[in-house]
């Protein structure tokens, strides 16, 4: 948990950060959201996360309340204020407080917070054995590339794969591979990865573009792709990415094993190729 978070232009321990029941966050799930990774205390890929949450905040057409300077500037204070090297941190922007109506506010003032916790990417013995995954449909709506914090769809979704003893949730739409609960996904069939297109129903991943953009710095066979559910379910590899698994094989879809039913070879290379390329970026950054 964080020690300190930041609020509407304060700083303050977590128990003093309160926002009033009428925020919209609250009421209606009214904002969005972004995690960025901070390895040696430097946030991975800032402007990256920065660009896509202003591309969140367009989707829900509320103005962005702080140009990147103040954001980068403010992210970097939060990661200072706050222990550990390696963190997860946390920015949300809500409508603001107003009187319960469905239709926007006219003067609310957008509610800012910011928090940071440890970074907890998975451990050696999870990269090694790869995780189990179960299947589901994806119910979400259809603006799932706007990193909203109305995630009910997606927590219902996430808490199905801990009730079967899985890691994630797998989702189809209409036949067709999208993402997972909380990560996107890609699938390694005859020694080619294949890639869900970026579209209204994923989130652009941050992670996701950095495994393209590996994939195609090491060429390593690549197709951007709608993938079906059959394609899905007789993969060699299913990889999950997020800014907090990062690369992560899934060796069990269902109960079944996924190919061999260990991570494969494509996913060694291309998690050796994320670590380098972290490792890199951190040293550039010092
Ligand atoms: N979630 N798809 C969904 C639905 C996600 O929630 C996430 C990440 C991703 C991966 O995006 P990225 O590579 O930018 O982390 C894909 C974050 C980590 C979360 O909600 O905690």
């Amino acid at each position: 948990m964080s020690e300190i978070v930041y609020l509407n232009g304060e700083f303050m321990p977590p128990e003093k950060a309160v926002v009033p029941v009428l925020d919209r966050g609250f009421i209606f799930g009214d904002g969005v959201y972004e995690v960025i990774p901070v390895y040696s205390r430097y946030p991975f890929r800032l402007p990256e996360h920065l660009r896509r949450l202003q591309h969140s905040l367009d989707g829900i057409r509320l103005a962005n309340p702080m140009s990147d300077a103040e954001w980068t500037g403010l992210i970097l204070d939060i990661i200072a204020r706050n222990g550990g090297d390696d963190q997860s941190v946390y920015l949300q922007v809500t409508r603001g407080v107003a009187m319960r109506d469905h239709a926007f506010p006219k003067n609310a003032k957008p509610t800012v917070l910011m928090m940071s916790s440890p970074l907890v990417t998975p451990a050696a013995e999870l990269v090694e054995s790869g995780v189990p995954a179960i299947t589901a449909t994806d119910y979400r709506w259809l603006k799932c590339d706007v990193k909203s914090i109305s995630l009910l769809g997606n927590c219902l979704l996430r808490q199905q794969a801990v009730d079967a003893g899985a890691a994630e949730t797998v989702l189809f739409r209409d036949g067709y591979l999208t993402e997972a609960s909380a990560s996107n996904v890609f699938v390694v069939k005859d020694g080619k990865l294949l890639a869900p297109p970026k579209n209204h129903l994923v989130l652009p991943g941050i992670t996701y573009d950095v495994v393209l953009e590996l994939a195609r710095a090491n060429s390593i066979p690549l197709e951007v792709r709608e993938i079906s559910e059959q394609e899905v379910r007789s993969a060699d590899e299913l990889w999950v990415t997020s800014s907090t698994k990062e690369v992560l094989a899934v060796t069990t879809l269902d109960g079944k094993p996924v190919g061999s039913g260990r991570p494969g070879a494509v996913f060694h290379q291309m998690h050796q190729l994320y670590q380098d390329f972290k490792r890199t970026v951190m040293r550039q950054a010092a």
